[in-house]
């Protein structure tokens, strides 16, 4: 929108009465300037304009029903061209600020000022709502979810070494293969583009089904198969169905705390189980005689990394159907077995139709690309699709065919197959860095797979985790405790742990991970040094320590 050029004097121009008792005041010359100079903000005179009116309506000074000046009027005192004003006057009425009827005057709109209407809170003086003054209430899920803490890292200073688990390298990622497939799709542009099924593209359904036949041993229909945006709205929408507030749903403790957070939010009761070298501890569940939801890791428990042994999935099988608990398996990082191909899933033993599983693309590929997706027994199959459907629709599409042109031309298993040897290199210099840094000094847990090991200080108790890893963060190093993994369980004293640190790998190459250990180790040693001079008896609870002393995930 222009303005009529020229129009730099001081003018005098007539007044414009709106309504009883406003009136559109006389432009001064430090106005024009300033109207000038806003010509160059974004929008221009224009939007300055409008603005301009919004605010006058809002304070009242152009009353509820007054006449508006006509364009012509406007123009001529402003200095603007007609069209200009035209602009702002329609934009004024269709945002319901002022009514125009064919070539009658404009008047300022019923309802346009905010005192104008019968329960209007409190704004100021631009219209904006005070934010303590609107008072609108919460849904139940809405106050669980506000008074939750969901943890987020501190971004790391750059230089510092970050043994951080969840991310993955970025140049790790198959930016060619990906960019050949976005394009291939890109040249199959679909005649329609509409809504799909919620259960996701069927491409990608049927070359996954494949897929996970031949690396996991599943058997499941395209039907069972939903594309969801990663595991964790698959747990989302487990909790959304299946459970009412006060369930109890078994976790494992230590576990995963997004899972436990998403069944908090919808009110369940978490029932802590804890896990040993050999995962889920199934002999404690028979005392929990009510379950709705049993939530495991059985191939990579997480954190610890136990794998649950064939006696022990039967088990829990059995006491799930006992109790009529649905199971969800989350199989988030199956990919990275190092010495053995993974066992049977909890599916393909299920004989009760009780079993979700889930499985991720964030392990493989990107976390950002947010790609998951779940079996769901038979009987659940449309309820998910509705669910999901009402959620999001379904996930985008593009995406899924390009993830599903990876499977089929097996781009995407030649990237695991390197994926994995990566990272079994970052985890085997991790653990030669540890051993040549710390040997009788730390003890390694969960070597067999994953992207992280758990590395327990055995001489230090689990208080001084805090003090360890803002040590380590002032030598330059990233660490995160274990600590805030595990869960209290109701009255039940705490086991004593030592120490502990998950220390991922995914982002380091060998020389950062040995660098990093290093001062790692050169801060432990001032650590026992300070214990030696007396300053370790004021250990801070790691969960106490803020941001820094946060696992991710
Ligand atoms: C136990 C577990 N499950 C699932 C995930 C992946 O979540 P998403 O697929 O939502 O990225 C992670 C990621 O860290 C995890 O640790």
């Amino acid at each position: 929108m222009g303005r009529r050029h020229g129009a730099t004097q001081s003018k005098s121009v007539p007044r414009f009465r709106l309504g009883e008792n406003s009136q559109f005041e006389t432009i001064k010359p430090d106005q024009l300037t300033k109207m000038r100079r806003e010509k160059h903000a974004p929008g221009g005179l224009s939007r300055a304009l409008y603005e301009e009116f919004r605010a006058r309506i809002a304070d009242g000074t152009f009353a509820v029903g007054g006449s508006l000046p006509s364009t012509r009027a406007l123009a001529a005192e402003r200095g603007l061209s007609r069209a200009t004003v035209s602009l702002v006057y329609e934009q004024l009425a269709a945002d319901g600020f002022i009514e125009t009827r064919g070539g009658a005057v404009s008047r300022v709109a019923a309802g346009a000022a905010p005192g104008d209407t019968a329960r209007a809170p409190a704004r100021d003086a631009a219209g904006a709502l005070a934010p303590d003054q609107f008072a609108g209430r919460l849904s139940a899920l809405g106050t669980r979810v506000e008074g939750m803490t969901l943890q987020d890292t501190e971004p790391v200073a750059s230089g510092d070494t970050d043994f951080i688990y969840g991310p993955l390298a970025g140049r790790d990622f198959p930016t060619l293969a990906w960019l050949r497939a976005l394009r291939a799709v890109e040249r199959q542009r679909m005649p329609r583009l509409a809504y799909e099924d919620p259960r996701g593209n069927l491409e990608l359904r049927k070359a996954l089904q494949t897929h996970l036949s031949q690396t996991r041993g599943l058997s499941c229909s395209t039907e069972q198969l939903m594309i969801v945006n990663g595991s964790q709205q698959a747990l989302d929408l487990c909790a959304r169905l299946l459970l009412d507030p006060g369930d109890p749903v078994v976790v494992e403790n230590p576990g995963y705390r997004m899972a436990h957070h998403v069944f908090e939010s919808y009110g369940a009761d978490l029932q802590c189980i804890d896990v040993d070298e050999h995962g889920l501890r199934t002999g404690e569940l028979d005392p929990v005689r009510v379950a709705q939801m049993v939530y495991v890791t059985p191939t990579h428990q997480f954190p610890l990394g136990s794998f649950l042994p064939i006696g022990r999935r039967r088990e829990l099988l059995a006491w799930a159907a006992d109790r009529r608990a649905w199971v969800v398996e989350d199989d988030y990082d199956s990919e990275y077995r190092y010495s053995v191909r993974p066992e049977a899933t909890l599916l393909s033993l299920d004989t009760h139709g009780c079993v979700i599983h889930v499985g991720t693309f964030s392990k493989t590929l990107s976390p950002q690309l947010r790609l998951g997706y779940m079996v769901v027994p038979d009987r659940l199959v449309d309820t998910f699709a509705a669910a999901k459907r009402l959620a999001d629709r379904h996930a985008a599409t593009g995406i899924q065919r390009a993830l599903a042109l990876l499977l089929e031309d097996g781009s995407y298993d030649r990237h695991v197959r390197r994926m994995r040897r990566l990272q079994h290199a970052r985890q085997r210099a991790l653990i030669e860095a540890l051993q040549e840094q710390l040997a009788g000094r730390v003890e390694v847990q969960g070597v067999a797979s994953g992207l992280h090991l758990v590395v327990w200080f055995p001489a230090l108790p689990s208080m001084a985790e805090l003090a360890l890893v803002k040590e380590a963060s002032r030598l330059g190093v990233r660490v995160y405790p274990v600590s805030p993994l595990y869960r209290r369980s109701g009255q039940q004293a705490e086991r004593p742990r030592p120490a502990g640190l998950i220390m991922g790998y995914a982002l380091l190459e060998r020389e950062a991970i040995f660098d990093g250990v290093r001062r790692l180790s050169e801060a432990l040693r001032r650590l026992e040094a300070s214990v030696g001079q007396g300053r370790g008896a004021h250990w801070q609870a790691p969960d106490q320590g803020g941001l820094l002393t946060q696992p991710p995930c």
